[in-house]
């Protein structure tokens, strides 16, 4: 077990699968609600009381709290060590109508219908029970408020060039995230989840990341080049049987040669809801 690696087991049985290395922020840094939350823009006026649950760094927590100004944004998360970030990236940005504090999904602290609205974002795929903590989203936003979720759905990238470790991290990438308890094929089950949460409406949609261009494919291709050997997802996947050490040099060679081909592309599909309670 990694250093980077605090967000442990809950009573769930489920753990934290990238842990907090610096490649992992990196790629939680990049997002802003036009990258990540464009499904959500209408409903995000002036005023709002909105609650950011698994915030990690908080530039999403951020983005939020300038668009509902003069509401206000509470970001939770189980892990201090993102929060520090978070708080960080608030105070950088000159942005204070926010606050960062630590919490568990399954248990939040606050009153029964409190926030206009509930974000998640890329939280409910690392849980065991994404209905038990949408149903705990649920009860803390208003009756007339808003509980709104995107989540990622690794079975459905598509990209080029077909490199074989391209491939074999797809495979890799199932197993690791599967032996922590989540699901990593989240974003098809998000509105079964939200159905099975009991909200009397939801609405669903679907979105990607398309990783393109040099900069997009250099963050995507740079990132994973190096999660793949030095953050817990390394350790986790050598110490679970799932990989070698020279399976994950493989791989990581792979994401180098597509980061550096001009012609290469990825996609990564989404599903969203937005749920009434
Ligand atoms: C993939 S990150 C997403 C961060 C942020 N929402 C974003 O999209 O940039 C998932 C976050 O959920 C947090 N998390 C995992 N389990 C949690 C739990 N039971 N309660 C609160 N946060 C949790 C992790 O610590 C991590 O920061």
């Amino acid at each position: 077990m990694t250093a980077d690696h605090e967000t442990g087991p809950n009573h769930h049985h489920e753990s934290y699968t990238h842990g907090h290395h610096p490649s992992v922020l990196s790629s939680h840094e990049w997002r802003t609600v036009a990258n990540s939350d464009a499904y959500l823009i209408p409903d995000l006026v002036p005023g709002l009381h909105v609650l950011d649950i698994g915030c990690g760094p908080g530039t999403i927590t951020v983005d939020l709290a300038q668009r509902v100004f003069p509401g206000h944004v509470t970001g939770v998360d189980a892990a201090e060590i993102v929060l520090e970030k978070a708080r960080a990236h608030a105070r950088d940005a000159g942005v204070d109508n926010v606050d960062f504090v630590v919490g568990d999904t399954y248990a939040l602290d606050a009153e029964d219908d409190t926030y206009d609205l509930v974000h998640i974002h890329q939280m409910l795929h690392h849980l065991s029970d994404p209905v038990e903590a949408l149903g705990e989203a649920r009860r803390v936003a208003k009756p007339a408020g808003l509980v709104a979720a995107r989540e990622v759905d690794y079975a459905g990238a598509i990209w080029y060039p077909l490199l074989p470790g391209l491939a074999k991290w797809a495979a890799l990438y199932q197993k690791v995230h599967r032996s922590h308890g989540g699901e990593p094929d989240a974003g098809r089950r998000l509105k079964s989840w939200a159905m099975d949460a009991g909200f009397s409406e939801v609405d669903s949609t679907a979105s990607v990341w398309c990783f393109s261009s040099t900069a997009d494919r250099e963050f995507w291709g740079g990132m994973w080049e190096k999660r793949v050997l030095e953050s817990s997802f390394a350790v986790d996947a050598v110490d679970g049987g799932f990989a070698t050490p020279a399976d994950l040099t493989e791989i990581s060679v792979a994401w180098r040669e597509w980061a550096d081909n001009p012609r290469a592309w990825l996609i990564l599909p989404h599903g969203e809801v937005r749920c009434r309670a």
